[in-house]
């Protein structure tokens, strides 16, 4: 598994920065105004930073980009990164700005005189995450990222700051190299061994087997896995931290691959399936994340995992399945699999746990994509409260989210001629349609949301926090919508 670059953080010494090598990082605010470690560049590469301080090039910098000066006079770094940042910046510019080192070092060893600027820990975090490379299938390639060295003052404080964030950036990090596996790899049998893996972080873990989901009675769950050779499973992860509470859930939809089925996808694109499971590996990230802090809240996290494939014992379209819940649902098409799997599941976590509120993630709904594109999740919800909750969290991590309508008009859509319900309702509409089938397996009194992450799971660009490619979207979002409702 990917770990987050080593970070480590030291007092900060103007005598040692002549003589350091590799890659120096430093920060100098708007004005130019320098601390002692910058002045202490400045002195030793005779005035090369108050010159670029002075340049058109500076000024045309925005809050946490750079400006890179190759080879300088005087030091024995091979080159020094200027990132422009107030001395004390908003946590975003923060972010940014070691997002910035992050490209420049390209995983050579890197000091940072980040000297008494007050956002220290941010940057450092936003280097973590920037720096993250999915190298596992490039042979060659070596996974170990070049030491990160941190010059602070009073670096036991920054520190201490620095490690909490450093266990969602693990977070961030296990999910991205979830959603980047390929499916050959990733099976619902690997996915689950990794779950089961993270008992040692003191999280329980139970696998439920198909014959067990069988005697549940989860039709509509096992239906979706019935043309594939990976076993369908469900894994229960559950974060005790918060007494004997009631736990708040996150429930994620974990289709290995999804061809559609027996509604089979055209070819074009179909390999970006293989982050279908991106709901799952959100859950999957924010229960490593709340372990490795030692959250004092008590958190359950439950997935399906299933692979949608075409086969001569794969349901059909027309076909109809029994939900745990008790509902019956018409297949119109078996490529909306995901709303299967959720209802099971979203069923069985209330029986099971009671939550005190429940979110669900899914890469659900190429609507979604049409209707907000990469840049935020849609946010479907009954609840107004946990809903302006989450958005206010979401937000403040940076990670967009847009909250859409719901509504019983849309219900009309899904009705079924034989069934209780049918499991598409066309394409006015689609990501709502979907929302709506979810809502009917969740309980009037059960504060819920559902996140439709199918645009921003994974990025064909580089995102500012991410290289392209799996994005993590919702771990940091979630993990502080727990700190903020759940812990205290
Ligand atoms: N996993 C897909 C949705 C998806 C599309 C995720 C694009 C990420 C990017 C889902 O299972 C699906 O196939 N949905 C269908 C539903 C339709 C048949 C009602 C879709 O959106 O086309
Ligand atoms: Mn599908
Ligand atoms: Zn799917």
């Amino acid at each position: 598994m990917t770990n987050p670059a080593m970070i480590a953080f030291h007092e900060s010494d103007p005598g040692e920065i002549a003589k350091i090598e590799g890659k120096l990082a430093l920060l100098l605010a708007a004005d130019g105004s320098m601390d002692t470690l910058a002045r202490k560049v400045n002195t030793l590469t005779k005035g090369a930073l108050k010159r670029l301080a002075a340049s058109k090039v500076f000024e045309k910098l925005k809050p946490g980009q750079g400006h890179v000066l190759s080879f300088p006079n005087g030091l024995q770094a091979e080159a020094v990164q200027v990132v422009k940042l107030a001395r004390r910046p908003d946590q975003a510019s923060a972010r940014k700005a070691g997002a910035v080192m992050a490209v420049f070092q390209g995983g050579d060893p890197l000091t940072v005189l980040a000297g008494t600027n007050s956002r220290a820990a941010d940057i450092s975090f936003g280097l973590a995450l920037r720096g993250y490379n999915f190298t596992a299938h490039k042979t060659g390639e070596t996974t170990e990222p070049g030491a990160v060295r941190f010059m602070v003052a009073n670096a036991s404080e920054v520190a201490a700051t620095a490690k909490p964030m450093a266990a969602v950036a693990e977070g961030v990090f296990f999910t991205r190299d979830l959603v980047n596996e390929p499916s050959n790899i990733l099976t619902t049998e690997d996915f689950a061994a990794r779950l089961a893996a993270m008992q040692e972080l003191g999280l329980e873990v139970t696998i439920l087997e198909e014959d067990e989901l069988e005697k549940l009675g989860m039709g509509a769950l096992l239906g979706v896995g019935l043309g594939s050779e990976t076993p369908t499973k469900v894994v229960v992860m559950e974060w005790n931290g918060g007494g004997d509470e009631a736990p708040f859930a996150l429930v994620g939809k974990g289709v290995v691959f999804d061809t559609g089925g027996i509604s089979i996808k055209p070819a074009g694109g179909m390999e970006d399936m293989t982050m279908d499971m991106g709901g799952a590996g959100v859950v999957s990230g924010v229960m490593r994340s709340l372990a490795l802090r030692r959250a004092k809240a008590n958190v359950v996290g439950v997935v399906g995992l299933v692979e949608n494939m075409p086969d001569g014992r794969a349901q059909r379209p027309g076909d109809v399945v029994t939900s745990m819940k008790g509902d019956t649902i018409e297949v119109i098409n078996t490529d909306a699999e995901g709303r299967l799997v959720l209802a099971d599941i979203l069923w069985y976590t209330q029986q099971k746990f009671a939550p005190v509120g429940m979110v669900n993630l899914a890469t659900l709904t190429g609507a979604m994509v049409i209707a907000l594109g990469h840049e935020n999740a849609g946010a479907f919800s009954n609840d107004d409260k946990i809903c302006t909750a989450f958005l206010k969290a979401a937000k403040a991590e940076g990670e967009g989210a847009w909250r859409l309508p719901m509504g019983e008009a849309y219900d009309k859509l899904i009705k079924s001629r034989i069934a209780d319900m049918k499991n598409v309702g066309g394409r006015p509409a689609g990501a709502v349609t979907a929302a709506q089938f979810l809502r009917r397996f969740v309980k009037d009194d059960v504060p819920w949301i559902h996140l439709d992450i199918a645009g921003v799971a994974l990025l064909k660009t580089d995102s500012d926090l991410a290289p392209k490619g799996a994005t993590g979207w919702g771990v940091m979002a979630l993990d502080r919508l727990i700190r903020d409702t759940c812990e205290h």
